[in-house]
């Protein structure tokens, strides 16, 4: 056996081979650029869901641990349930990856060889009617991944300024006719406040549809934006990458999986700056910011998920993976 009791990867499209109750996403990828896991090796999970990716590493390695971090209650519970296998080698902690750094830091949880962080809404929050995450079923406009936080997406449609709304639409949903949609939404919040999904998905229609081809239905593209809104993802993000960095020791790698271009852009700039040298403006006659690189990109281009995986997973579809390797 290799260092840290490595055995060959699993066919993760088979379950039973596995011995895994959910696939996760680009599952031998991951495992593959976090690899070889040596002994103790240590991962922070920033989004353990249900722990999918945790137990892959966690069952690769008999060494291995896990500090599994995520901000909806439930999520953790399936968690704690799927990786009851490592007994004392996984940790789960309710918390946002945003403050992962502190997280680690404060309970000397280091060094750290890698961070993971597999982003957006998992299938059971994305598939249940009362998180109102999903255009496909009437729930509240509710959004929220952790229930403890008070910014719904309701609250947002009925507080926030036209000008607000129109800018979440814009910059989060990429929706052309953003201004239009905000005005729509705030006129019909004088007669009476907003509430469920169905009204939203309802009014998108009527004010977006105008005989467009589009790829992406637009009340998908609302709920995209109103969802990042809610839960502060992007912001998130920055912190996330920032806080991982910190924490890796030299040589451990951050790996993250993005749904859509907005979190892939953060996470290639954060890469990208962090693997230049000088950051001076272009046109100075010498550096004087004195940078120096302190990540290698493992990944100089994002990697999809295979064919054979989006056939049986067509959620897939979109995933990007980054990695990038602290120096
Ligand atoms: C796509 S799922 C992760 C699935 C997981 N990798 C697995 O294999 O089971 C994303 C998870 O990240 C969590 N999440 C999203 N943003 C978060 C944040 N800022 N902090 C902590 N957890 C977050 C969500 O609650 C959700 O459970």
């Amino acid at each position: 056996m290799a260092r840290g009791g490595r055995k060959p990867a699993p066919d993760l499209n088979s379950r039973k081979e596995s011995g895994m109750k959910h696939v996760p996403v680009m599952g031998n990828e991951v495992l593959s650029y976090l690899s070889p896991l040596g002994e103790g090796y240590r991962l922070v999970d920033g989004t353990v869901g249900l722990g999918g990716h945790s137990s892959l590493v966690l069952r690769e390695s008999a060494t291995a641990e896990v500090l599994g971090i995520d901000r909806d209650g439930e999520a953790l519970k399936e968690a704690e349930k799927a990786l009851e296998f490592a007994g004392a080698r996984k940790r789960l902690v309710r918390g946002t990856f945003g403050t992962l750094a502190e997280q680690v830091i404060g309970t000397g949880w280091l060094p750290v060889d890698a961070v993971l962080l597999d982003l957006g809404v998992s299938s059971p929050q994305i598939d249940s009617p009362e998180r109102g995450f999903s255009t496909r079923f009437e729930g509240p406009l509710d959004m929220r991944m952790d229930d403890r936080s008070g910014t719904t997406a309701a609250r947002i449609l009925n507080n926030s300024s036209e000008k607000d709304l129109a800018m979440i639409f814009r910059d989060y949903g990429g929706i052309r006719e953003s201004r239009k949609l905000a005005s729509a939404v705030v006129v019909r919040r004088l007669e009476r406040p907003w509430s469920g999904t169905g009204e939203l998905v309802e009014l998108c229609r009527k004010v977006l549809v105008a005989g467009r081809k589009r790829s992406i239905p637009p009340a998908t593209l609302c709920f995209q934006a109103l969802r990042i809104a809610v839960n502060d993802e992007l912001g998130e993000l920055e912190r996330g990458l920032r806080g991982a960095w910190e924490i890796l020791r030299c040589g451990g790698k951050i790996a993250v999986i993005c749904f859509h271009s907005l979190e892939d852009r953060i996470v290639k700039n954060f890469f990208r700056r962090e693997a230049s040298g000088c950051l001076c403006p272009p046109g100075l006659p010498e550096c004087i910011c004195g940078h120096k690189p302190t990540l290698r990109i493992l990944t100089k281009k994002p990697v999809g998920a295979s064919d054979d995986e989006v056939f049986r997973n067509p959620r897939a579809a979109s995933a990007r993976l980054r990695v990038a390797e602290k120096i």
